[in-house]
């Protein structure tokens, strides 16, 4: 049975900044969704009541104002962890998803130097020991964040970066050769969920059942999946979990500057830690330290609590409509949107053109236009898009070409917001008289 579908014209009014307008006077058609989603009232309340009632240092001070911001930060932890299907001390707040990741590829360089230096390493931590030899898998449909954060640890390393391809399609090449290329010698598979340029929603069952066969720790970059979708880490993909997750906060109508990596319990645990200072201690003397429990052993300096706050909002927000919803609505406005596209000659779809398992996310060029113009002429019709690699430089590689433009939507867009894409779109080839 369908979900009802949502009034998109009363959840845009939740948005003040959906409520302007751009270049004299046209209406703010905001498709820029993959790079930073519009925030509602109910966040932006949030952030302000926390700021005018309870802003303090969390976990730390005596006062009635640490009290309650201490409360008010765990209190999102805890909204954040029930989204995911996720315990509390399974979420460790960094500043965004790339800060996410890194955390992880950090814990492998640390493991590793201290291992080879011969200090003593948490319980369980020498899977986070990596040698010459040693491979880490990726895709070549990674965001940037995916990717130069384990070149880097390679590099420093000795260890060995391998990808799975793409398909023609924009699919990720899962099942060509993967024996080999996920095997004994394989630390870690780290995957997109949904790819930030093509869309496509990758189906992570078969890599990461081979990770499993191998030992090798499972990661997943679900920056464009957890606000689209529901997502449970428990059962991310064949009714079992990653070990972790990382995903940011302003994507999914929460404020900048904060992020999210879910781990299984016993994952970070094992995990030496990767900033270091105030609040992720358990005892300090000028002779050496001992680290705090997973999460605080990762939140090293006062956390963002009025960023945690109106993340905590945004969930609330979701909820309320609900993720089913707004993945069902999504998928509608993909079912749309594709065939609009496609009936503009000379358009070229980057990345899935059939509905299933991708999100309403377009990339797309136009024969003899520049996708920089393209987007100029869009954003003269008060159309908002990303034009670029979109920090996913190899995935252009790939498909021959220097950039893409790309439509991302979320549940405040709708039809008529698809349909200013094409008639900006057609309006660019008359322009450049190339229609
Ligand atoms: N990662 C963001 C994007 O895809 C910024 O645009």
């Amino acid at each position: 049975m369908s979900a009802q579908p949502l009034d998109v014209s009363r959840i845009k009014k939740d948005f003040p900044i959906l409520q302007r307008t751009v270049r004299d006077g046209k209406r703010l058609v905001y498709l820029d969704s993959g790079a930073t989603s519009q925030k509602p009232n109910a966040v932006l309340d949030a952030e302000r009541h926390y700021y005018e009632t309870s802003n303090a240092a969390a976990h730390r001070g005596a006062h009635q104002l640490a009290e309650e911001s201490t409360l008010a930060y765990e209190a999102a932890r805890a909204k954040v962890a029930a989204f995911v299907g996720a315990q509390p001390d399974e979420i460790i707040f960094t500043k965004n998803a790339t800060e996410s990741l890194n955390l992880i590829a950090y814990t492998f360089l640390n493991a590793t130097t201290k291992a080879a230096r011969g200090e003593s390493l948490p319980d369980g931590a020498e899977r986070f020991v990596l040698k010459p030899g040693d491979e880490i898998v990726v895709s070549e449909m990674e965001h940037h964040a995916n990717l130069v954060p384990w070149q880097e640890l390679c590099a420093k390393t000795g260890a060995t970066l391998r990808w799975f391809g793409i398909t023609e399609a924009g699919r990720l090449h899962a099942e060509e050769g993967i024996s080999n290329l996920i095997n004994e010698r394989t630390k870690v598979v780290s995957l997109v969920h949904q790819s930030n340029i093509l869309g496509t929603v990758n189906l992570l069952g078969l890599p990461f059942k081979r990770a499993r066969e191998v030992g090798a720790l499972c990661v997943v970059d679900a920056c464009q999946s957890i606000p689209h979708m529901p997502v449970d880490v428990n059962n991310i993909y064949a009714d079992q979990g990653a070990d972790l997750v990382a995903w940011s906060g302003h994507k999914m109508l929460g404020p900048t500057g904060i992020g999210v990596l879910w781990g299984r319990r016993e994952v970070l645990d094992s995990m030496p830690p990767f900033l270091s200072g105030g609040s992720m201690i358990e005892t300090v003397t000028m002779q050496g330290t001992t680290f705090a429990k997973p999460p605080q052993r990762f939140e090293a300096g006062v956390p963002m609590m009025a960023q945690a706050v109106g993340l905590g909002a945004a969930v609330d927000y979701l909820n309320e409509i609900g993720m089913d919803r707004i993945a069902e609505h999504e998928h509608e406005l993909t079912e749309y949107t594709l065939p609009r596209l496609s009936e503009i000659d000379g358009l070229t779809i980057v990345g899935p053109n059939t509905s299933a398992d991708r999100g309403s996310t377009f990339s797309f060029v136009v024969d003899g236009i520049h996708p920089h113009d393209v987007g100029q002429v869009l954003d003269s019709h008060g159309v908002a898009v990303r034009v670029g690699h979109h920090c996913a430089w190899p995935t252009c590689q790939h498909f021959k070409i220097p950039a893409t433009v790309r439509a991302s939507m979320y549940l405040y867009n709708d039809f008529a917001d698809v349909d200013a894409l094409v008639d900006g779109v057609r309006d660019a080839q008359k322009f450049f008289g190339v229609s």
